[in-house]
């Protein structure tokens, strides 16, 4: 298995080539099937077909994982419950139903702005995964108060999780893709749930955040991604060939009509 590799092509198919037991995380945040515009993905499915998708790739990574390996899945509130209950299905322990929390929501006229994303957390495994708490802690309350009692190498984060969105004007964002995850959060992930040298699985490459932060902390990767467009700004990015971005008048005015708490 050739891992360090982005692979062009459908997820599904590409999973079903590799060995089983081989990766040790997978991190998927597949389209959510909401209409988005990508480049040649339709993300207007039925709810069967969807629903019937979804169940097969998630299948192929319970297949690829090893028995002490972790998924990620984020998702909409649109299939947030199917998803979970797919995991479980297919044999996935549950741990958290982690919600990401973005401080840049899409402002809306008529009902409250959507600011949070679903991230499904199991295990293959009920006892014996990869959970590495020390790399991960924050800040407690109690070390903040100067309470005796505080662990002094802080907290395990809670299961809300607050990261902003890379809206179109940020540093990091990479092009015009309409999801690109930010960095930290895949940092948390990878950092938790595998080690040095260990190999992460992203099926729905995107911009390639997966990879990128893979790379950086000394993992091995694998990327999917099914448009030759984005499987080229994946390549890019983890040959150091993207700097600059360019702001379009759309992305502009999503910033301007930012809305803080
Ligand atoms: C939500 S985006 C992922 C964004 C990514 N997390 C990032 O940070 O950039 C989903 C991606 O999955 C890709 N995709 C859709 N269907 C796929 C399939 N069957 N196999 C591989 N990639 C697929 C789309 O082209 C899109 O780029």
């Amino acid at each position: 298995m050739e891992t360090n590799k982005v692979y062009l092509g459908d997820c599904i198919d590409i999973m079903r080539g590799l060995p089983k037991c081989s990766v040790d995380l997978v991190f998927a945040d597949p389209p959510f099937n909401i209409g988005l515009k990508y480049d040649n993905y339709n993300d207007n499915k039925s709810y069967e077909e969807y629903y019937k998708w979804s169940e097969k790739w998630i299948d192929e990574t319970y297949r690829v994982l090893k028995q002490t390996g972790s998924i990620y899945i984020a998702i909409g509130d649109e299939f947030a419950a199917e998803i979970k209950a797919i995991l479980k299905k297919i044999g996935f322990h549950f741990r958290n139903w982690i919600i990401w929390y973005y401080t840049f929501g899409q402002n809306q006229r008529k009902k409250f702005s959507r600011a949070h994303t679903h991230i499904l957390y199991f295990t293959k495994d009920k006892e014996n995964y990869i959970f590495n708490d020390k790399e991960i802690r924050v800040l407690s309350v109690r070390q903040i108060i100067r309470d005796k009692r505080a662990n002094p190498l802080g907290k395990i984060p809670d299961d809300v999780w607050q990261f902003s969105r890379v809206c179109g004007t940020f540093k990091e964002r990479i092009g015009n893709h309409p999801c690109q995850m930010p960095e930290g959060l895949l940092e948390r992930i990878i950092k938790t749930s595998s080690n040095i040298n260990d190999i992460v699985l992203d099926p729905f490459g995107g911009t390639g955040t997966t990879a990128a932060v893979a790379k950086k902390l000394k993992r091995k990767y694998i990327t999917t991604e099914i448009s030759e467009r984005y499987f080229d700004v994946i390549n890019k990015r983890l040959n150091g060939q993207i700097a600059e971005v360019k702001r379009n008048k759309e992305e502009k005015r999503e910033v301007e009509s930012l809305t803080l708490f």
